[in-house]
């Protein structure tokens, strides 16, 4: 079969397409036929090096993909094969909080990832994904859609009638503009790009915040809100916006923090938390149960990722470019096989 490694050395000039053999399921294990995969800015760091530099190589990357089971091992119902899954990005996490095993077991380092035209899965590592999505739409869906429900829903309890700041117009918080208006909320919206700013409009978003143009954009969004601020913002600027995350929101509200993408290490004043009561709630992606929870909500309100681009398994390596380019309007996707 063919698979995507990066080889001896860490860098996206050591991807290459190489060949292995198609492997068996063990006990209590599936085989998944992998159609489509989508990526992560992680799994550009992973392929860099930076995420892990103890990774051991070769290694297949990509967190996220989908496909469906095509042998099953001792123990597993045979029924299960036909079933389209995605894997879980933390492969044994079921369920509540997650411990220090479960936490790291997650695909695409160290264990083996998405680019591959066949992967073998614990049973309890895969779920069903939503019947109206196609194979890619449905690839994008394990680590940043999830990422965005565990925020809002399993850890940030977004109610009907609550303000949610999302930054900026990537996967995470596309996801989470459309889930919170799934849940009745409205949703104020950043971006760096006064042109993005439109699409965000569209997607739902009821009011928009060009940062670009306001280094103050907390208090505008505050004031948004008629000086209230916001119940919950999806962090993911991290050092470099938490400050303006504190500006925006309410007494009592959440900053889930998700993101570094504007730096991992700054400076804060804690009085604003402490005065404010303010719960900053650090987000690891989810678990398996959140995972069907939420692919419930997508299939409920026919939600659709917005896909930017599809590339074929043998040119990966251009979607790993294009994403670090940061031209993306959407999710980057990976056709791995027929
Ligand atoms: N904690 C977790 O479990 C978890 C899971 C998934 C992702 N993440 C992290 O969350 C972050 C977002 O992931 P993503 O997949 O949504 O990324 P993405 O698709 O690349 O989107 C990032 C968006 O954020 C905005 N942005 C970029 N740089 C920024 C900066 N310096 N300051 C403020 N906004 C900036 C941009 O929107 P505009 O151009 O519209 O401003 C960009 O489109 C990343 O750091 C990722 O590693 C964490």
């Amino acid at each position: 079969m063919r698979a995507f490694v990066v080889r001896e050395a860490f860098g996206l000039e050591n991807l290459a397409l190489v060949d292995q053999a198609v492997p068996e399921p063990g006990p209590g294990q599936v085989r998944v036929r992998v159609s489509a995969a989508s990526l992560n800015y992680r799994d550009l760091l992973m392929v860099q090096g930076h995420y892990n530099p103890r990774q051991p190589l070769p290694l297949v990357p990509a967190s996220d993909g989908v496909g469906v089971i095509d042998a099953v091992g001792a123990g597993v119902k045979p029924e299960r094969v036909g079933q389209r899954v995605a894997g879980m990005f933390a492969q044994g996490w079921i369920d509540g909080p997650p411990d220090h095993a479960t936490a790291r077991a997650t695909l695409g380092g160290p264990l083996p990832g998405m680019l591959q035209e066949w992967i073998v899965l614990d049973e309890a590592g895969v779920a069903s994904v939503p019947e109206h999505l196609s194979d890619v739409q449905a690839a994008t869906l394990p680590c940043a859609a999830l990422t965005a429900w565990s925020a809002l829903v399993t850890l940030g309890g977004v109610r009907p009638g609550d303000t949610v700041l999302v930054q900026g117009s990537g996967g995470v918080s596309s996801f989470a503009l459309d889930f919170a208006v799934a849940a009745g909320a409205r949703v104020i919206a950043t971006t760096r790009s006064a042109e993005k700013a439109e699409g965000l409009t569209q997607r739902g978003a009821w009011k928009t915040v060009v940062t670009s143009d306001d280094p103050k954009w907390g208090k505008t969004v505050r004031g948004l809100t008629g000086g209230r601020g916001v119940d919950l913002v999806v962090e993911v600027g991290g050092a470099g916006t938490f400050a303006q995350s504190m500006r925006a929101v309410r007494l009592g509200g959440t900053v889930a923090m998700i993101g570094v993408l504007a730096g991992g290490r700054a400076e804060v004043d804690m009085t604003p938390v402490l005065m404010g009561q303010v719960k900053v709630q650090g987000v690891l992606v989810g678990h398996r149960a959140g995972f069907e929870a939420m692919c419930r909500c997508i299939e409920q309100h026919r939600l659709e990722p917005r896909v930017d681009s599809v590339f074929p398994l043998a040119e990966a390596r251009a979607a790993f470019e294009r994403l670090g380019s940061g031209a993306q309007r959407g999710k980057i996707c990976v056709e791995v096989s027929d």
